[in-house]
């Protein structure tokens, strides 16, 4: 069953701004961070062009997809690789994420129940979410363990 989170359908725009709030002080994990925030306030701007935008958006989800693969993977081999204890908890949030988004840009493509908005409302959320608790947590250890 595909749930929804209510925050989807918040008529405004919930935006995602990178600050130094939310560092979590490792270089490679903060540049993808920044990175991914760049595609959600690209897919973003996107919609605010009424024509020409489902191929477009359809693109940038695209992109925006692989690009957070990429990030979880850095992310699971650094918990590998330094045995961390709530490897489990945090690959579960990773898998949820993915499922729901994969859902999210299927129903956008097949017949726009989902709108973009609702998207980039998701990925806003969900991202400053658990970058704060879930990431800040996993690097708090990485940094003790040396790695910065
Ligand atoms: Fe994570
Ligand atoms: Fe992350």
């Amino acid at each position: 069953m595909f749930v929804i989170d209510a925050f989807c359908y918040w008529k405004e725009p919930m935006l995602i701004q990178w600050s130094e709030k939310l560092a979590v002080g490792i270089a490679e994990i903060d540049n993808q961070h920044q990175r991914l925030i760049a595609l959600i306030n690209e897919l973003s701007e996107i919609e605010h062009d009424q024509q020409k935008e489902m191929q477009a958006v359809e693109k940038a989800l695209d992109e925006l997809v692989s690009y957070t693969l990429y990030h979880f993977g850095t992310e699971e081999r650094l918990m590998e690789d330094y045995v961390y204890a709530d490897e489990e908890t945090h690959l579960r949030g990773h898998e949820q994420f993915l499922e729901t988004i994969t859902q999210m840009v299927e129903n956008f493509s097949e017949n726009e129940a989902v709108t973009a908005q609702q998207i980039i409302n998701y990925l806003s959320v969900w991202l400053n979410q658990h970058i704060l608790r879930t990431d800040k947590a996993l690097a708090a250890y990485l940094l003790k363990r040396g790695v910065n």
